[in-house]
């Protein structure tokens, strides 16, 4: 297992909401950014003894910063404010699904990360793909990369620490994140 695969495609419907409102989109992506950098904190300070997830995070969280350092350098450009965080539907529904006891906690923690980062790298390739502006579409399709090798890390991290448990339950998140692809409207978000 080296690569969620997603079991279902993102809404034709998605990317042309997503390139008229690309500032909602913009301000949204700055939010996940940031809530990529806190989790990597807050995974580093839940499992300090998981062999090598300290430094994982600590490198994750430097490099989830600096995205939403560019993201806020772009919003800056715009005359765009960051404001509240409206939330995440999407990402919500999945941490819904963690279960409670620790060593499934751990596992589901680790997974539902996965399947985030791997729903973003499709995103963010869309996007890379169909901006008008060169400038951005190379800044996405770059994002769209670092993305692909954050899934693989927390689907590793997950298959060390968990063994055989980890593509059983990847196999029931899996479906469980289709249903609610399906479920959520489209919106001009990165989710
Ligand atoms: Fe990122
Ligand atoms: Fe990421």
């Amino acid at each position: 297992m080296t690569d969620v695969a997603l079991r279902c495609e993102t809404s034709a419907a998605w990317l042309p909401a997503a390139l008229r409102a690309f500032d909602a989109v913009l301000v949204d992506h700055a939010h996940c950014e940031k809530k990529a950098c806190a989790n990597a904190l807050s995974l580093l300070q839940a499992y300090p003894g998981v062999p090598g997830l300290p430094a994982a995070m600590a490198r994750l969280a430097r490099e989830e910063a600096a995205h939403l350092t560019r993201v806020l350098q772009l919003l800056e450009r715009r005359g765009l404010a960051l404001g509240p965080d409206g939330g995440d539907p999407y990402a919500q529904g999945l941490q819904a699904l963690v279960r409670t006891g620790a060593r499934e906690r751990q596992l589901d923690r680790l997974l539902v990360a996965a399947i985030i980062e791997a729903r973003s790298c499709e995103r963010l390739a869309l996007l890379g793909s169909a901006l008008p502006d060169p400038e951005l579409r190379r800044f996405y399709t770059e994002l769209a990369r670092s993305e692909v090798g954050h899934q693989r890390l927390f689907l590793r991290l997950a298959e060390r620490t968990h063994g055989e448990a980890a593509p059983a339950r990847l196999d029931a998140l899996l479906d469980a994140e289709a249903r609610l692809l399906r479920r959520l409207p489209v919106r001009a978000a990165i989710h």
